[in-house]
């Protein structure tokens, strides 16, 4: 069990990505701490797969866009857990839209939630860490998007983009501390957040021919390598990216 004795907070946890890194973290004998907007249904479901499995847990409501939502999920989750050591960015989202017709407020949903709600999380993350002087991990959910061009998501990819540089400068700062920092990027990954792709065989089709490895990514897919990283075997990882992909993102040949 990778993650014995270990506490994790994961925000987003009621369903898709969040919800199999929490099982997972579980399984790996980590307490759970689930964070999502609302505390009813998916994050209740989740609470109980970690119960399940013997493992401590709870359920914080907080919308992460919230600078002061952010401050209290981490001071609760602490108080009602003990301690803190692993903190897992995952929330997100995205909206479609040609980079001319973007509004403000599609651009401000966004990035309050990908980039601006992950930077404060992380900061207030950060602070109980340097107080209670423990060492920590930060896992952040980034995207294939962080590096490969995706039309008509340009709020997602610079949400994304943003979130490779902080990860970047953070794996610096934080180093003294002995908090690391580093990035997941999943490609295409079945959870709710691709149901418009999952329903539509043409567009399935054509990015299926884009992966390498010919399927999507299963939430699980992503889950082992959360563990890895959060766990004693990365010690020495960070500021780094790790694709979870199929091959999607460096996917070229020549005929
Ligand atoms: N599924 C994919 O193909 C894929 C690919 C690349 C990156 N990602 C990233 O992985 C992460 C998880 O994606 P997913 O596919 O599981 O998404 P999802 O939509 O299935 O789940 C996201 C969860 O985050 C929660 N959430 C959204 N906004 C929130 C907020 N403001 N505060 C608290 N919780 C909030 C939602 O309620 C939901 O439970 C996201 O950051 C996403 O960008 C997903």
């Amino acid at each position: 069990m990778k993650l014995a004795g270990k506490t994790a907070i994961i925000t987003g946890g009621a369903q898709g990505i969040g919800r199999a890194v929490a099982i997972r973290f579980a399984r790996e004998g980590a307490d759970v701490v689930i964070d999502d907007r609302i505390a009813a249904g998916g994050a209740q479901d989740t609470l109980a797969e970690i119960q399940k499995l013997g493992r401590k847990g709870c359920v914080i409501a907080a919308d992460i866009a919230s600078l002061a939502d952010n401050r209290r999920m981490i001071q609760e989750a602490a108080e009602k857990m003990g301690a803190l050591d692993i903190l897992v960015n995952n929330a997100g989202v995205e909206r479609r839209g040609s980079f001319w017709e973007v509004t403000e407020k599609d651009f401000d949903f966004v990035m309050n939630i990908n980039l601006k709600g992950l930077f404060f999380a992380t900061q207030a993350f950060t602070q109980y860490l340097i107080s209670a002087k423990r060492p920590g991990k930060i896992i952040n959910m980034s995207s294939v998007h962080e590096e490969l061009p995706f039309p008509h998501f340009s709020t997602y990819c610079a949400s994304k983009g943003g979130v490779k540089m902080l990860t970047r400068n953070l794996s610096i700062e934080l180093a003294p501390f002995g908090i690391t920092v580093n990035n997941i990027a999943p490609g295409a990954i079945e959870t709710p957040i691709n149901t418009k792709l999952l329903n539509n065989p043409d567009l399935l089709k054509a990015l299926l021919d884009n992966i390498p490895l010919a399927r999507l990514g299963k939430p699980e897919d992503v889950a082992g390598l959360a563990a890895f990283l959060a766990s004693a075997d990365a010690d020495y990882v960070t500021g780094a990216t790790y694709s979870v992909d199929g091959g999607l993102l460096w996917n070229y040949s020549e005929q």
